[in-house]
Parts: C-alpha cells; sequence; structure tokens
C-alpha cells in the first residue's frame, strides 16, 4: 500500500518530493493509460439500474472527530460535537457519517493505534455519547459507519502488552515475531544492520511506510516484531485463527449497537510474506548517476509486493462479509483499496453482488481521484488531467461489472483536492471552479460518493510552516520533505467568528487556517454562487433526479481534448441526464455527439450550473462553457 502522498513510480520517483503543491510538473513522464474498454462493456454501462440499496445512492461524509465539532471547548471535537451538527449533514443531504477512529488509543497515529476496541476515547466522550449519536443520526435519516482498524492495534493493546512479555502466552502468537538473524549473516545490509540489536539484525529488508525498519526489537522476548506503520503499531498476525475471531467479535459489538458498515483500514496489507523474503528495490529510484535514491523518510525506495496484496486477504474478507450479511438492513463493508489499476480493485469485490465469494461491498476507487501519474509539460494540472480522469472513470463505470463504484477525492491523509487539482498560481475564483468540478464527477457519476468534511465548502490544505508546529509524526521525521497529514486535518470551518465556531477554546489543537473567515458554513450558506450550496445543490438532484438516481453511463465525444462529457441514461419514463466540465482554463465550445446514447436529442434544460452566463436551454450542437465551468442538463 501506497499513499499517493508517498508515490514513487518508475515513471515519477521525484514525486515523493513532489507533497507539497507545487510539484515540478514538467519533471514528470507520461505513463500509458490502459487500453480502451470493450463494446459490450460500454453497452452495459448505459443500461439503466433500479436498486434501492441505500449504501449504493448514498453520501458518505467521512468525519475526523478531532476536527470537526468540539462540545466541551477542549480544542479538540468530540461525539457530542457531531451530535450537535446533525442538522448540518442531513441539510447537506448526507446518507451516512464515517467517523475516523473514537476508540481509546494513545494518538501516536491520532486514533488509528487503538488500545480498546469496544470503548470510546474518553477525550471523545463516552458510550452514552455514542449511543446519543447513533440514535440521534438515525432520526435524522443519516448512518453511522465506523472505522475498522484491523492491520495492528496499539503497543499499549492489553493483548500486545501480553504478547510481548514473553515466548509463552495466551497471545504470543498473536502478532508478527521473528527472531531476526545475526548481524555478520551473508546477504544482510547495512541497512538491516542499522536496526540491530543484541548481535541480530532485523530478518529483511522491509520497511515502515512511516520511516524506518518494520521491525522493532523486544528485548523480553529477544525479538523482533512487525509493523507496517509506526512502531507503536504492531501488526496482527491475521495467520492466527484466534485474531480473526477476536476482530469478527469486536465487529459484531458495533454492529449490534447498529452501526451502518465500516471503513477497513488499511486491508490490503492484513498478510506477510511467511518466507520473509527481501523487497526489492524499484528499479527507478536511481538518479543520472546511478545513486540510490531514497524517500522522504531518508530510506531506500522498495516495492511492497511481500507485504502488500496478498491472497491470503480474499478468505479473510469472504469470511467477514458473511458476517455482516449475516445482520439485517444492508450492513456495509467499505476498503481503503490504494490499489494500480481497475482490473485489481475488481478483485476486492470478490465477485458479482449475489455470488457467495462476494468480499467488500465498496472497495475505494481511488485511481480518479489521486492521481499521481501523467501529467507532462503540457498538462495544465497533474491531477485535472481530462485524458486520465476520462480513462479511469470509463473503466470505474464499464469494467466492474455487477460491483458498484466507490468515488472519492479527499480524506484525512492526502493533500485536499482544492490544493491537487488546481495549480498554486491559480487565482481562488478559478481553484473554486476547479473544485466545482470535482463535486460535479462525485455527485453525477454512477457511484457511491465518498467525501470528507470540508470539501463541500472548499476547504484547502493548511500545511505548517514550522517544524515545531507539526502534530502528525510523519511530518517531524520527514521534514521538510514530508510535512504530515496536518494541512488536511485542520478544524472544520463553521463561522466566521472566534475558532471558525469549531471551539471555545483559542488554542486548538491544530490552528483554524487564517482563510475562515470566508471559506465556511455560515458565509457560503448566505451565497448563492458559493462552493457549499453547488455541492448541496448536486446532491439534492442526485437524490430527486430519477437518471442520476438509477441512470446508467455512457461517456460522449471522447476523443474532445478539453471538455469531459457523460450522459446518465433515463430510466423508462424520464429524461437522461447530460454533464459537461471544461477542464481547461479558456471558453471552449462543444458540439455532442449523442450516437452513444440517442441520435435523436438535440437540447438539454439546465439543472446546474456553476457559470451564470450557460443557463436556460442550450443546444447540443454547440455549447460553450466558460474556463473550468460545470453544467449538468436534462437532455430533450
Ligand atoms: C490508514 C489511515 C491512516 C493511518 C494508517 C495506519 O491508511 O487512513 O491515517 O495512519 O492507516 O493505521
Amino acid at each position: 500500500m501506497v499513499y499517493p502522498r508517498f508515490a514513487a513510480t518508475a515513471a515519477a520517483p521525484l514525486l515523493i518530493a513532489s507533497l507539497s503543491v507545487s510539484c515540478a510538473l514538467a519533471q514528470k513522464a507520461e505513463k500509458p493509460l490502459p487500453p480502451p474498454v470493450t463494446a459490450a462493456q460500454l453497452k452495459a454501462a448505459a443500461l439503466p439500474t433500479h436498486d434501492e440499496t441505500w449504501w449504493k445512492h448514498a453520501v458518505v461524509y467521512e468525519i475526523y472527530p478531532r476536527s470537526f465539532q468540539d462540545s466541551n471547548g477542549d480544542g479538540i471535537g468530540d461525539l457530542n460535537g457531531m451530535t450537535q451538527r446533525l442538522d448540518y449533514l442531513q441539510k447537506l443531504g448526507v446518507d451516512a457519517m464515517w467517523i475516523a477512529p473514537m476508540f481509546p488509543s494513545p494518538q501516536v497515529d491520532f486514533g488509528y493505534d487503538i488500545s480498546d476496541y469496544e470503548a470510546v476515547d474518553p477525550q471523545y466522550g463516552t458510550m452514552a455519547d455514542f449511543d446519543r449519536l447513533v440514535a440521534a443520526a438515525q432520526g435524522k435519516g443519516v448512518k453511522v459507519m465506523l472505522d475498522m482498524v484491523l492491520n495492528h492495534t496499539s503497543d499499549k493493546h492489553k493483548w500486545f502488552t501480553e504478547s510481548a512479555a514473553s515466548r509463552s502466552n495466551s497471545k504470543a502468537d498473536w502478532y508478527v515475531w521473528n527472531d531476526g538473524v545475526p548481524v555478520d549473516k551473508a546477504g544482510v545490509t547495512d541497512y538491516q544492520r542499522k536496526f540491530a540489536h543484541d548481535g541480530m539484525a532485523p530478518p529483511n529488508n522491509w520497511e515502515s511506510l512511516f520511516g524506518g525498519s518494520a521491525w522493532e526489537w523486544v528485548p523480553a522476548r529477544k525479538q523482533f516484531y512487525y509493523h507496517k506503520f509506526y512502531k507503536q503499531q504492531p501488526d496482527l498476525n491475521w495467520r492466527n485463527p484466534a485474531v480473526e475471531t477476536a476482530m469478527f467479535n469486536m465487529m459484531k459489538f458495533w454492529l449490534d449497537k447498529g452501526v451502518a458498515g465500516f471503513r477497513l483500514d488499511a486491508v490490503p496489507v492484513l498478510f506477510e510474506d511467511t518466507q520473509l523474503r527481501n523487497e526489492d528495490t524499484v528499479v527507478a529510484s536511481f538518479d543520472a548517476q546511478h545513486n540510490a535514491l531514497t524517500n522522504a523518510q531518508g530510506d531506500p525506495i522498495l516495492n511492497d509486493n511481500r507485504t502488500n496484496m496478498l491472497p491470503e486477504v480474499h478468505d479473510v474478507l469472504r469470511r467477514m462479509r458473511t458476517m455482516m450479511d449475516s445482520y439485517p438492513g444492508n450492513r456495509v463493508l467499505v476498503g481503503e483499496t490504494y490499489l494500480p489499476n481497475t482490473a485489481e480493485l475488481n478483485k476486492w469485490y470478490g465477485g458479482t453482488v449475489l455470488s457467495k465469494t462476494a468480499e467488500l461491498h465498496l472497495p475505494m476507487d481511488f485511481l480518479v481521484g489521486f492521481h499521481t501519474e501523467g501529467g507532462g509539460p503540457n498538462s495544465p494540472n497533474v491531477s485535472l488531467d481530462l485524458k486520465h480522469l476520462r480513462t479511469y472513470l470509463g473503466e470505474m463505470e464499464t469494467t466492474l461489472g455487477d460491483n458498484w463504484p466507490l468515488l472519492v477525492f479527499d480524506n484525512h491523509d492526502n493533500v485536499r483536492s482544492w490544493d491537487r487539482f488546481s495549480r498554486p498560481d491559480q487565482s481562488d475564483v478559478q481553484k473554486q471552479a476547479i473544485a466545482k468540478i470535482i463535486a460535479t464527477m462525485l455527485y453525477t457519476t454512477r457511484a457511491t460518493a465518498l467525501t470528507y468534511y470540508g470539501a463541500e465548502l472548499g476547504m484547502p490544505t493548511t500545511t505548517p510552516s514550522r517544524v515545531e508546529d507539526v502534530q502528525d509524526p510523519i511530518g517531524k521525521t520527514g521534514w521538510p520533505k514530508e510535512k504530515g497529514r496536518d494541512g488536511e486535518r485542520t478544524p472544520m470551518q463553521w463561522t466566521a467568528g472566534p475558532q471558525a465556531g469549531f471551539s471555545t477554546d483559542p488554542k486548538t489543537w491544530l490552528p483554524v487556517p487564517a482563510d475562515y473567515k470566508t471559506i465556511n458554513v455560515q458565509t457560503e450558506q448566505a451565497d448563492p454562487n458559493s462552493m457549499l450550496n453547488w455541492s448541496e445543490k448536486l446532491i439534492a438532484l442526485r437524490r430527486s433526479n430519477p437518471a442520476l438516481h438509477d441512470g446508467g453511463f455512457a461517456m460522449l465525444n471522447t476523443s474532445d481534448p478539453n471538455i469531459l462529457s457523460y450522459v446518465r441514461t433515463a430510466p423508462t419514463g424520464s429524461t437522461p441526464v447530460l454533464t459537461l466540465m471544461n477542464m481547461t482554463a479558456q471558453p471552449q465550445t462543444i458540439s455532442l455527439d449523442m450516437k452513444p446514447v440517442d441520435a435523436k436529442m438535440t437540447k438539454a434544460t439546465t439543472l446546474a450550473s456553476s457559470d451564470p452566463s450557460v443557463s436556460g436551454t442550450q443546444m447540443l450542437n454547440s455549447i460553450t462553457l466558460p474556463a473550468y465551468a460545470s453544467w449538468v442538463g436534462s437532455l430533450q
């Protein structure tokens, strides 16, 4: 698993140093896009389907608990804060909230290091607060989903403290332990030796995604344990059936409380190679003088073939799906699945919807929204690359068969889409128009929409400017190449008042960004052209318009270099919906070729337009869109 923010690919090794949005695009080589999809796939995707399963039409809203709303004035968000803001979520049209981990945790990785899976961290509230939140949310038609961290626990979890105490205890085999190898053994590298203890080096070259060796020495056992992430996050041993039973029981605990489903954290990395073979060095991680390049944490750049996407994970997911499906109400499994291509993504569904081999309902498609390839000197914005978006949106809609796509552009681990899809030298007006394009793709394609708090407002990333202000540990160890993830985790901006209405405490856990005076819920609600009103309008349309709700998907004018266009075909008795987005900084005119859907249509009526100059009825043989405009219309 590689976050786009860490991506170092054969084509673009320099990208690791380009987490700051001002990356040197011109240095990036263009990666060939996958071959076009077949006519049969296109035809199948164009057919409308009617299926009321709630999560297929849902807008899922990710809440980072520390940052959404503080109700008790300690500068940190909490569960009661979420309850207070349910009216807002309901008005926005959110169907489900996914709460990033709110379980007891030493907070090394801000909750992704869990020390008790069946309780609430006191800084976020109590179990009674949680139960109240679920009940109140239900009353507003908002479901609650939780984040399940299955790959690892905190090193303070009682399972780990027991496991680490000796080689013979009831949890001795619950984590991934190894003796290591003598430092002078043939093949042991200098890098491994750096992490040696008592004459023993880690068993191989595996690295933590967050820096350093993935192996940590425990004197009491005279052994190393494996950790994909921080050393305070030891990996569970999923080859031990007792681990699976314990984790499934814990999931049942929350399902019994009425949670609607789970987002499965880092699920592709549940298993490791049993032979502990070394990872390979990425071929392109050498500079022109053949010196090995290192990543932002100073480690060699390696593949992760031995610790990512091992086939055994699919057996676990099949059993987990059976467990989930034994509950009523269409509980849902969403996966954090950073995968290299759509064919690989398809595997995580495990088969067709009704087949016995089903796995995740909704593995996340990061290929559309977290684009790290392509670009090149002629591409204006690396992510807003029309060819890339057309290819991957097209693949998402045409090649997953019965499986249902989940589209996402923002989360708590990556620079916000506001900054990734625009360039620093663009004006706020342009940036906002681009953000509206992203919302348009998110809400008008045939996919479950996953959004992240603040994206609906156009909240930019606010990266710390001094290392001493950084909270996220990878930002401290990786500074200045990797400044951490604080920038996308700043407090939600509710009002233009003190602390943006997030907290009464002037010392919020991360500073409120300076732009809160103009970018906030209150101000944007009053402005008809705001990002918030655009988001709300599209979500409402997605719910009420039959074609956006149930329609099939067909891409139009696939060779147009400037405008992305597609149609949601209509169920019987309703009209298809056309979506157009100008991906360039100049006005562009398009003449639509309607053959893929119905050649007879000649015009369309505006349903939503990001620019007032495109309104009313538009003729399909000539529609002009201003720079970066988005437009949605009903075909006639
Ligand atoms: C996931 C989370 C990330 C966390 C990591 C380790 O990728 O999204 O925030 O640091 O897993 O749990």
